[in-house]
């Protein structure tokens, strides 16, 4: 393992291996066990794109791991003022062991990982959101004691997010249903990539413009917002088209009694989700969240350790 830009890059004992690892550095984390796997490197880390989470997550991760985090606004940064990623790739390789770069276009982070010599890790590009996926899958292991043979329903936006947990799921085995209204279906060779993977795992990948479809017999409900980073001039057009796609209590009873509720956040209570959901009893929002932070390190050790 190089880089993480996509989980479909990984091998399924690559992504079994991030998780075993990030549970391991959650409980020595949990219980006051030091672990500086990472003392003395340093990881740059390139937003182009609003965040509260994978910032606070990858600046503590690295702190918790003895290692020292930048933060790069492309305000601040020469990138955001036309300096190539040719050049930043390099430059900052000189400087740091890894880069974590949030941004718009992917073939840019695919782009920084050719040009540069660390490693570079995708913490969201308009493609896809692995890191989130990571944490997603940890989340429902650590509910359901198991992946292999669960059920995923995704209903909403075939964007990042739903992209990453159809190659998340592909790799564990677990099934997945993606509903989404006619038009914002997932991207067709990230589809054809997971079913390829899935054949390996012997899991099912169903993609429907039906959520009812979708979420019937599912372990785990996940949506996300339906109007992502610089899509904001498509919202009043977005909040009508995907209005049947909100889960709500009548959409989540067609689940498994005991399924979980998952978001990526930020949410917005009302639109894709109601507040009796995203913050009832099955919802696991806030494990979700913390567990970005285990994931991350999983992926920074390793990747970045010597
Ligand atoms: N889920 C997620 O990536 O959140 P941020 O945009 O706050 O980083
Ligand atoms: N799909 C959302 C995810 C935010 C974490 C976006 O790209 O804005």
């Amino acid at each position: 393992m190089k880089h993480l830009l996509s989980i479909h890059d990984l091998t399924v004992d690559e992504v079994q291996n991030i998780l075993k690892l990030a549970e391991k550095l959650k409980y020595e984390q949990k219980n006051g066990i030091q672990h500086h796997l990472l003392k003395g490197k340093t990881l740059g880390m390139i937003f182009t794109k609003s965040s509260t989470r994978t910032r606070v997550s990858f600046e503590v991760g690295m702190y918790q791991l003895g290692g020292y985090p930048l933060f790069l606004s492309s305000n601040d940064i020469q990138l955001g003022r036309g300096e190539t990623i040719y050049d930043t790739a390099n430059v900052l390789s000189r400087y740091v062991d890894g880069i974590m770069i949030r941004t718009f276009k992917h073939s840019d982070v695919e782009d920084l990982a050719k040009y540069g010599s660390v490693p570079v890790i995708n913490g969201l590009t308009d493609l896809l959101h692995p890191c989130q996926a990571l944490a997603d899958l940890l989340t429902v292991y650590e509910h359901k004691s198991k992946l292999e043979g669960l059920k995923m329903a995704y209903i909403g936006d075939g964007n990042n997010v739903a992209h990453s947990l159809l190659y998340g799921c592909a790799k564990v085995g677990m099934d997945i249903a993606v509903a989404t209204p006619k038009g914002y279906e997932c991207n067709a060779e990230i589809v054809e990539n997971a079913k390829n993977d899935a054949k390996l795992t012997g899991c099912n990948i169903t993609i429907t413009n039906d959520p009812v479809e979708a979420i019937s017999n599912a372990d785990v409900v996940y949506t996300d917002t339906w109007v992502s980073m610089g899509q904001e001039a498509q919202k009043e057009e977005r909040i009508k088209i995907f209005k049947p796609y909100q889960v709500n209590k009548e959409l989540f009873a067609k689940a498994k009694q005991d399924a979980i509720f998952l978001h990526c956040l930020p949410a917005y209570r009302g639109f894709e989700v109601t507040e009796d959901i995203i913050d009832g009893p099955q919802s696991v929002i806030f494990d979700e969240a913390e567990n970005r932070l285990h994931a991350q390190k999983a992926v920074m050790v390793l990747l970045m350790q010597d």
